[in-house]
């Protein structure tokens, strides 16, 4: 087991990584106040886990309340965060009751959220099953629901008190999500670290193949640039920005295409071979690491070109992006592999480029 910390004060918090912890009850129990636990999660990782972490909480004597929902991003959203509240309610679960959200990035900022909001918050755990949740969602506490006209505008920051990241649950993991959650994975050498992103382009394969030592490794090593990054600066005021790196288009590839259709990390390599451009525009990246970007994302099985959106779409739906500051759009784009920065001026006959480069029909 590797564990790393994610360094807040009074509200720092493990991260456990390695096969098989959903059985260690030792590592659980120490972050509950009380032995009532209310496990959310959905309908497809419940017959797959649940009844396994439940049997773990109950060797150690925890009463536990699963709560069991509908799968997909689609479903991210007040009417079944509201699930979520009625089951706690109906169950009598007091300020004291651990909330454990076991599932993908999906569950994990829904159960995020209803912790930060029940009864004013409520201790907060995150057993992330996805890649995605494993290397990114489950750490940091951003918490979030989608709006029709946007994605993850509700929500709120709250820290987990653990983040039990079971790497053996990856290999029940479809292949289309496991690759959706490299994009997250290789943003970090993107943004932070050039050896890391020369490590994936050596290792891509043996991660597809779920090598554990590979695996291991990557996980860690990008929980502990996200570590680093959400320590210096939690409520991403500035450097947690750059881990948006192609989320700016991103997101409006998510919400105009309706919730769902594209996974958020397919959403995020697209947008992020976007912003790369939008660097080479700049005059930062030059066209040998276009290549390079290119190359990884294809060798990853990540979509290259993104959907028949128009220009005007998605400069519509990019004007709520949260990095928005008086109307003006900031895009986090790379100075060179390895190195982020954020940006605001840019022209729209750039941005617009940028788009058409990677868009379908357009
Ligand atoms: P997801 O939660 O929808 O999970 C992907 C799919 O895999 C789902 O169908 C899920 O049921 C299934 N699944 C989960 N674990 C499984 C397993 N072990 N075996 C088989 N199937 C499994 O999607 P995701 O990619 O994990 O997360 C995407 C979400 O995370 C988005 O909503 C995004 O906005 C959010 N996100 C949040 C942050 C953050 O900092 N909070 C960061 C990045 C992404
Ligand atoms: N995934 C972006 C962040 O946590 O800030």
């Amino acid at each position: 087991m590797r564990t790393l910390n994610v360094d807040l004060g009074s509200r720092s918090y493990p991260i456990h990584i390695g096969p098989k912890l959903i059985d260690r009850e030792e590592l659980i129990t120490p972050h509950l106040p009380t032995r009532k636990a209310a496990i959310v999660t959905n309908e497809v990782v419940a017959p797959l886990y649940l009844q396994r972490l439940c049997a773990t909480l109950a060797r150690a004597g925890v009463q536990t309340i699963p709560i069991i929902l509908p799968d997909g991003e689609i479903h991210k959203n007040w009417q079944t965060l509201n699930t979520i509240f009625d089951a706690l309610l109906r169950e009598h679960c007091d300020r004291a009751t651990t909330l454990i959200a076991l599932g993908g990035g999906v569950t994990g900022d829904m159960t995020g959220f209803a912790a930060a909001s029940y009864q004013r918050g409520v201790p907060f755990i995150q057993i992330p099953t996805t890649l995605l949740a494993q290397v990114d969602s489950s750490v940091g506490g951003k918490t979030a629901i989608n709006h029709p006209l946007g994605k993850n505008m509700i929500g709120a920051f709250y820290q987990p008190r653990l983040v039990l990241a079971d790497t053996e649950t990856l290999q029940t993991l479809p292949a289309r999500e496991f690759s959706a959650g490299l994009a997250e994975t290789i943003k970090y050498g993107l943004i932070r670290d050039a050896a890391f992103f020369d490590w994936l382009e050596q290792n891509i394969d043996a991660l597809l193949a779920l090598d554990p030592q590979a695996l291991g490794h990557a996980i860690e090593h990008s929980c502990r640039i996200k570590a680093e990054i959400v320590a210096a600066d939690e409520t991403d005021q500035a450097e947690r920005i750059q881990l948006n790196l192609g989320h700016t288009f991103g997101h409006a590839i998510e919400t105009g295409t309706g919730y769902g259709q594209w996974l958020h990390g397919e959403a995020v390599a697209v947008g992020t071979l976007m912003a790369a451009e939008l660097s080479r525009h700049t005059g930062w990246l030059n066209n040998e690491d276009i290549i390079r970007i290119k190359r990884i994302f294809h060798r990853a099985k990540l979509p290259m070109q993104g959907p028949a959106l128009k220009v005007p779409v998605y400069m519509e739906l990019m004007a709520h992006d949260k990095k928005t500051e008086a109307g003006k759009l900031r895009f986090v784009l790379l100075k060179s592999i390895g190195k982020a920065t954020v940006k605001n001026n840019i022209s729209i006959d750039k941005i617009s480029s940028s788009i058409k480069t990677y868009s379908t029909n357009s």
